[in-house]
């Protein structure tokens, strides 16, 4: 029998869902930024240097931005770090294509180079990079598990993994606002604004599919990472994952 996943609250074949998610992705590819900044009020940039701050980077480093996307990340770190080597890198041709012509016209790409691949099946050898992060893409990977394994399996001992990604609101009150704001208003913004409503009640359904800080702290430690912290912002409703491979 196929194996079954699930498209946000739907039940799809194993098969099937990273073709869902590409249409998703080349949907919003070229609203991407804007909504980013309407629905998070622009806290996702703040999010993102926050990862960047607890990844405690080292000239010289070789990073690998899975799920790049628009190159947020890979942005802040190359601004900061102009001697790394940077790998931006997502499954999808239209976000990826996004990300590089930006980093042209804003001139980050020096120490940039761009690969379309899956973060499920990573084509490069065992202890490559000393750190890897991956920017709101875990939510959207077909088998998280074997992502995490080839992540874990790509990083140099004493590399690093940086998950940000939403996940569970602490405070219960917090939490029903939450989820009101992301049922009601998200898919009317995503209308409003990239006239595309669907796409953001998937993300408000991924969302709330993805496990929560403890269950994706397992994950990572079941991957053989030697420890794993989280670090909640914004009450929980994003969290960073760091994982060591001592
Ligand atoms: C919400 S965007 C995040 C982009 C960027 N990291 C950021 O934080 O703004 C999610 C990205 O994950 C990518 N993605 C989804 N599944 C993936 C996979 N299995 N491997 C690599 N990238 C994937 C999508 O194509 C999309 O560009």
């Amino acid at each position: 029998m196929n194996k079954k996943t699930h498209f946000g609250y739907k039940e799809v074949e194993e098969s099937h869902k990273s073709k869902y998610v590409a249409d998703v992705f080349t949907s919003v590819s070229k609203n991407y930024d804007i909504m980013n900044d309407a629905m998070s009020f622009g806290m996702h940039r703040l999010w993102k240097k926050i990862l960047v701050e607890l990844a405690a980077i080292s000239e010289e480093d070789i990073i690998l931005d899975i799920a790049s996307g628009t190159g947020d990340i890979s942005k802040i770190i190359s601004r900061e770090y102009p001697n790394t080597s940077i790998f931006m890198s997502d499954i999808n041709y239209d976000m990826l294509d996004e990300g590089r012509n930006r980093a042209i016209n804003e001139s980050f790409d020096s120490n940039c180079s761009f690969c379309q691949l899956s973060g499920e099946i990573l084509p490069f050898s065992d202890n490559t990079f000393d750190l890897i992060t991956v920017g709101f893409g875990l939510r959207n990977f077909t088998n998280k598990e074997k992502g995490l394994n080839e992540m874990k399996r790509c990083l140099k001992k004493n590399g690093k993994l940086l998950v940000l990604e939403f996940s569970k609101p602490i405070n219960p009150v917090f939490s029903k606002i939450y989820d009101w704001y992301s049922f009601n208003i998200l898919p009317k913004l995503g209308s409003f604004l990239a006239n595309d409503s669907q796409s953001y009640q998937y993300l408000a359904e991924s969302i709330r599919m993805h496990p929560d800080q403890e269950h994706l702290k397992s994950m990572i430690l079941d991957s053989g990472f030697s420890n794993c912290k989280f670090y909640n912002l914004l009450n929980g409703i994003v969290a960073i994952h760091l994982g060591n491979n001592d």
